[in-house]
């Protein structure tokens, strides 16, 4: 199960972000291993990546839902709950499936602001392999520009391909 030996970030010297994506990797496969129920893997992930990463105002997921992006389970304040198919970040992630790392929200054309806080913000489609089916995505918001970069891409795409198999997308996506 979960392994809590280590502290969260907070209360401990800054790590460099590749070996904190590691970290938080390793513990989300742990709070994930041997359950199936999406809703409460997918609760657990966002909690986890909203506790274990510095400087976020909002994590979460959102899931494809009758071809649009449905809010799924998340930490933060509450956000917008549906989402067209190439309208925001959100959109343009799940659209293009590729993720859209935006240094300041302000400056992405249709940037949908759910939380007048966010300045930043990263977003990594979830798509199922060979049959390249979008599910949802993973959204992250940061009060402070540019808190989101390229490391930070490849630390959530790994987090993404780890709890791919971990949860049944049929069940977190239907209508
Ligand atoms: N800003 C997002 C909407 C979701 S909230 O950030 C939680 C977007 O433009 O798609």
């Amino acid at each position: 199960m979960h392994d809590v030996s280590l502290a969260y970030p907070e209360t401990r010297p800054a790590v460099a972000k590749p070996e904190l994506y590691q970290e938080l990797r390793s513990r989300v496969a742990a709070l994930l291993d041997g359950e199936r129920d999406w809703l409460a893997n997918l609760a657990n992930a966002a909690a986890e990546v909203y506790a274990w990463l510095p400087g976020l105002n909002w994590a979460g997921f959102y899931l494809m839902r009758g071809g649009e992006l449905v809010l799924g389970p998340f930490q933060g304040r509450p956000a917008c709950v549906r989402i067209a198919m190439g309208r925001g970040v959100c959109g343009t992630a799940a659209a293009t499936r590729t993720t859209q790392v935006v240094a300041d929200v302000h400056a992405f054309p249709g940037h949908i602001a759910c939380d007048p806080r966010s300045r930043s913000e990263i977003v990594v489609p979830i798509v199922i392999p060979v049959a390249q089916r979008v599910v949802g995505v993973l959204d992250l918001d940061a009060d402070r520009p540019g808190r989101f970069d390229d490391e930070d891409r490849a630390g959530l795409e790994g987090l993404v391909a780890d709890i791919l198999p971990l949860v049944d997308w049929e069940a977190a996506t239907r209508v």
